[in-house]
C-alpha cells in the first residue's frame, strides 16, 4: 500500500485514497475548500506529488496567471508547459516587475490546438501544466472559451484508453463552475457535471479547490464525492461535521465522510511570487 507523506499521523485512514487503492481502478474526486490562506493550493500540489510517487499517475495541473505551480519548482519532476496555440505567455516576478523567462522554469514548451491534441502531448513523466483560454473577469466571451477549453480537455481524457491513472489538478474551481451565472456557461456546465461519472470509470482521479462550497454550481457540487475542509471552510447544509472550521490551523483538513481526523499536510514554504500575462493573439 502506498503511504502518503503528507499525513503527520501514518496510521490515519483516510478514505478518500483508500477507497482509491481498494478500487485498484477508477478515479475519485475531491473538492478542498477553506478561504484564503487555508492551504488549499500547498494541498493540491502535495496530492499532484504524492499521486506521481505513489501511483505514478500522468499528472494535469491548471496554470492561471497567479501560477500556483509555483510549488513544483523545487519538486524534483519537472514541469511541461502545454500552451494552447494562439496565446502569448510571459512570466513577471511579481516583487521586481522583472521578466522571467518561460525556458527557465519549463522543461519544454508544448502547444495544442485541441483536447485530443493535448492528450496526446501529455508527458508521462513530467508535471504538465495547462494553459487554456485565460479565465477572465468581466469578459463574459472570453469565460465561456475558458469553459469550452476545460470541457473539451475533460472530454479528451475520457475519450483515450490510459496505460496508467491520470490525475487533473484544478485550483479555484469556481472560475470553471460558478453559481449563478448566464445561460451559455449554465449549458456548460449541464455538460461538466456527467464529467465526473466517466472520470471514475476511466480512473481519471480529480482534486479541485474553492474557497466557499457556495461558490460551485449545486449540479456540479452535489456530484462530486469527497469534500475536504480547511480553516474558515463553510460546511454543506447535510454536513456530519458540527465543529467551527474557522480555528483550523493552515494545512490542516477534514474530510466529510470519512473518520472525521483531522490531518496535516506539510508546508511547501512560501509560493513564488510569480504572476503570468496570457494575451490571446
Ligand atoms: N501545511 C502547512 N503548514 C504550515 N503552513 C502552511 C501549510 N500549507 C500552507 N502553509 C502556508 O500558508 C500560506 C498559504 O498557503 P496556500 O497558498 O496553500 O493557501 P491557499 O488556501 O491556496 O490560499 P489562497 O486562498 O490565497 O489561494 C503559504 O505561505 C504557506 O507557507
Ligand atoms: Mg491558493
Amino acid at each position: 500500500m502506498p503511504s502518503y507523506s503528507f499525513v503527520t499521523d501514518p496510521g490515519m485512514v483516510k478514505e478518500l485514497l483508500l477507497e482509491r487503492e481498494s478500487r485498484n481502478s477508477g478515479g475519485v474526486e475531491c473538492l478542498i475548500c477553506g478561504t484564503q490562506g487555508s492551504g488549499k493550493t500547498t494541498a493540491i500540489s502535495q496530492v499532484a506529488i504524492e499521486n506521481k510517487k505513489n501511483f505514478d499517475d500522468v499528472i494535469v495541473v491548471r496554470s492561471s496567471e497567479d501560477c500556483q505551480w509555483s510549488y513544483f519548482i523545487d519538486s524534483k519532476i519537472k514541469m511541461d508547459l502545454l500552451l494552447k496555440e494562439g496565446l502569448d505567455m510571459k512570466l513577471f516576478d511579481r516583487k521586481t516587475g522583472k521578466n522571467i523567462e518561460i525556458d527557465s522554469i519549463f522543461n519544454k514548451i508544448k502547444t495544442y490546438d485541441s483536447g485530443s491534441v493535448l492528450v496526446n502531448k501529455l508527458s508521462h513523466k513530467n508535471f504538465n501544466i495547462v494553459q487554456t483560454t485565460p479565465y477572465a473577469i468581466g469578459n463574459p466571451k472570453q469565460h465561456i472559451q475558458f469553459c469550452l477549453d476545460w470541457l473539451d480537455i475533460f472530454n479528451s481524457l475520457n475519450q483515450r484508453r490510459w496505460d496508467r491513472a491520470v490525475t487533473v489538478c484544478f485550483d479555484e474551481f469556481e472560475d470553471l463552475v460558478p453559481e449563478g451565472v448566464g445561460k451559455k456557461i449554465y449549458d456548460i456546465e449541464l455538460s461538466l457535471s456527467g464529467i465526473f461519472r466517466k472520470n471514475r470509470k476511466n480512473d481519471i482521479t480529480t482534486f479541485l479547490t474553492c474557497h466557499s462550497l457556495e461558490d460551485i454550481h449545486w449540479r456540479i457540487k452535489k456530484k462530486i464525492r469527497w469534500k475536504m475542509y480547511m480553516r474558515g471552510a463553510k460546511q454543506q447544509k447535510t454536513s456530519k461535521i458540527k465543529k467551527n472550521l474557522a480555528d483550523l490551523p493552515t494545512g490542516t483538513a477534514i474530510i466529510e465522510g470519512s473518520k472525521f481526523e483531522r490531518f496535516q499536510f506539510y508546508d511547501l514554504g512560501k509560493e513564488r511570487k510569480i504572476r503570468a500575462v496570457v494575451n490571446c493573439m
